[in-house]
This record gives structure tokens, sequence and C-alpha cells, in this order.
């Protein structure tokens, strides 16, 4: 697995695109508004980034990651991410997203709205409660006694392993 898709490359889709780079992965970055306005953030990546549409992302990712305001999960392509594992990092918040009543109500959580919209891919929820500076300053190499601990959600267990072999 080399390639990590970005649907969604602000704060935390940004930051994550910056440690897997790092890490020696390849990313591809995408936007709303096209790869276009990802020139400067695609730079200071270096040569193993580069920015394409949502779809390119999905596509192209071995691993993708879907950092989006909640309220736009359902533009997030559906086809090109079957039988892929996808990092949800969303967190929901009213005031910016509008009001969802299943989440209201408790009937569903946020990842499961993303997984109900993706339901030939493997979802798992990390990267949803630490603030993309932290993200970006704590990260330690495997060993470290003073490396942070991030929780993940999921139900498919060959996902989460998969998701923490990325996150080591
Ligand atoms: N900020 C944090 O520290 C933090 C921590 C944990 C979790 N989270 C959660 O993670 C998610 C992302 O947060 P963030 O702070 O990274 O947000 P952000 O900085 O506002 O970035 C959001 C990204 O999503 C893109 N986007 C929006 N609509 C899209 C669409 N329809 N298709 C493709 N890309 C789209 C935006 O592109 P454009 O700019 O082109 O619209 C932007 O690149 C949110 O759910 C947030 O609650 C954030």
């Amino acid at each position: 697995m080399t390639t990590v898709g970005l649907i969604g490359s602000g704060n935390i889709g940004g930051t994550v695109a910056r440690l897997a780079v790092d890490a020696g992965y390849d990313v591809v970055l995408s936007n709303s508004r096209g790869p276009e306005t990802l020139t400067d953030l695609v730079e200071a990546l270096g040569g193993h980034a580069s920015a394409g549409t949502a779809q390119d992302a999905a596509q192209v990712g071995d691993l993708v990651v879907v950092s989006v305001p909640l309220k736009a999960y359902r533009a997030v392509p559906v086809e090109p991410l079957a039988g892929k594992v996808v990092i949800d990092t969303n967190n929901y918040y009213p005031q910016r997203d509008g009001a969802f009543p299943e989440l209201d109500s408790g009937e569903i959580t946020s990842s499961e709205l993303l997984q109900r919209h993706l339901p030939q891919s493997r979802v798992v929820k990390v990267f949803n409660n630490i603030y993309f500076k932290g993200l970006a300053a704590l990260s330690r190499p495997s060993g470290a006694a003073d490396r942070s601990a991030l929780a993940i959600a999921g139900d498919d267990a060959d996902a989460k392993a998969e998701v923490t072999a990325f996150l080591d």
C-alpha cells in the first residue's frame, strides 16, 4: 500500500498528508474547488504529493481519508471506494453542518452515516479527537515513550488493523 487519497485537504487532511509523506507514502490531495487551488500545498509537500479531483483521490488511493465538513459527506464518490478502507475524521457540528435529525436523536453515528453512503467500503473513524496542530506536532516513532494514543473505531477487524499499521 503506497498511495493515500485525501478527500478534503484542509486542517486535518493537509496534516495527515504531511505525516503520510514524511512516512514514505505518496498522497493525492483533493478538495471542493479543484486541484488548481492545491498547488501551494502540493509544492510544500514535495515530490510525493499531487492533486486531483475527489474522484481521482478515491480512485488512486489504496487507503482514502475523508476529511470534509460532515455536511458534505454525500459528495464523497461511492463507486471508486468500493472494497477500500476509508478513514473518517469527521465530527458533527450542527452550527456548521446544519441539523441531522438522525444524529440528534442518537439513532445513528456520523461514521455510520458515511458507512451507509459507502456500503461497499470499510469505514474506520480516527483523527477526529485530536486538534490538527497537535496531530502535526505530536507524531513520534514506534516505541517512543512519549508517543500519543489515537483512538480508532470501526466494526471490521481487518480494516482496523490496516489503519493501525498506517498510524504506526
Ligand atoms: N480541525 C481539527 O483540528 C479537526 C480535528 C478533528 C476532526 N476534525 C473534523 O475533520 C473534518 C475536517 O476538518 P478540517 O478542520 O480539516 O476542515 P477544513 O480545514 O475546513 O477542510 C475541509 C476540507 O474539505 C474540503 N471539502 C469540502 N467540501 C468538499 C467536497 N464536497 N468534496 C471534496 N472536498 C470537500 C475543503 O475543500 P474546499 O476548501 O475547496 O472547500 C477542505 O479541503 C471535519 O469534520 C472536522 O470536524 C477537525
